[in-house]
């Protein structure tokens, strides 16, 4: 395992002093920023070490607007698989050679397979998303109305257009840029003639007003992250009818949503 808590791009372009010191080569990366927290290494690493794979998943912390530099860098190392985190699921995107029908659908790459230099890119936050809320909640979102906070995020549209996919009955897209919200919403009308999809403002009147018609809801936004983060939605709103499902996670520790969530009475598995 990697001894480093994390690389830099920095430190990609000068890979060839690195590599040699590394126990296993480093193959695999998530690239985000922040990156620290993220616990893909020890997932990645176990699942390598299972399979008796010679090979390392290591983080490397990237700058937004870096992304297309550091996947060349990552092609030139011999690396064959990238993640990306936030932010760059949307920069990503742009800079895939081939982009698979499903993450072209939902507007956002998270998973880059390189493979003889050509850049290849999947979305896996869609369909994880399905088995966790099943695997959480013991139900399809088919039959759950959706609430998304951060739906304009690489995340948060993805887990839409899922929803939307899968024909959700219905769908309340929240973001703080209410811009981005329309056109996803109009992009999830359009995929589900059954699910009534409806832009709500992020103040406190108008969450009131959808939460009692809402029985999951989804924090796709950053906050929680970070120590001292204020809570994504007034949590007076919770109500112990909700199921809850935050996309923060945080090392060994609860997100104050979950907490919230767990106090309300509200469902979080
Ligand atoms: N558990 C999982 O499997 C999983 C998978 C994917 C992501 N995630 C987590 O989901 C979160 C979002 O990731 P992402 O890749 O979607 O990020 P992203 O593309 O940067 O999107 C962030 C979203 O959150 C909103 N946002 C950011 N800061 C905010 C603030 N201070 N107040 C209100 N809204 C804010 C943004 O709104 P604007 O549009 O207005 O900027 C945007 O909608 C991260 O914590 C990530 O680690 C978890």
């Amino acid at each position: 395992m990697s001894t480093q808590p994390f690389y830099t791009l920095d430190d990609l372009s000068r890979w060839e002093e690195i590599a040699p010191t590394l126990h296993l080569p480093a193959r695999l990366a998530v690239i985000g920023d922040p990156i620290a927290h993220s616990r893909s290494p020890q997932m990645m690493n176990a699942a390598l070490a299972a399979r008796g794979i010679q090979a390392q998943y290591i983080r490397v912390q990237v700058p937004a607007g870096s992304v297309k530099e550091a996947l060349r860098l990552f092609t030139l190392n011999g690396f064959v698989g990238v993640n990306c985190t936030i932010p760059h699921k949307f920069e990503a995107l742009e800079a895939m050679d081939e982009v698979d029908p499903l993450a072209k659908k939902l507007g956002a790459v998270n998973t880059v397979r390189i493979r003889d230099g050509k850049l290849t890119g999947f979305n896996s936050d869609g369909p994880g998303f399905l088995r966790s809320v099943e695997e959480a909640f013991g139900k399809s979102v088919r039959d759950l109305r959706v609430l998304i906070l951060g739906a304009g995020g690489g995340a948060g549209r993805a887990v839409a257009v899922q929803c939307a996919l899968e024909q959700c009955p219905e769908l309340t897209l929240v973001n703080r840029s209410p811009a981005k919200a329309e056109p996803l919403a109009a992009q999830c009308s359009g995929l589900s003639a059954r699910t009534k999809v409806t832009v709500c403002r992020w103040d406190d009147a108008a969450l009131r007003a959808v939460m009692d018609q809402t029985d999951l809801i989804v924090n796709a936004t950053p906050l929680g992250m970070k120590e001292g983060d204020a809570p994504p939605f007034n949590l007076a709103l919770l109500r112990a009818s909700h199921r809850v499902f935050d996309m923060v996670y945080r090392s060994g520790a609860e997100t104050p949503l979950i907490s919230a969530a767990k106090t309300t009475g509200a469902r979080t598995r």
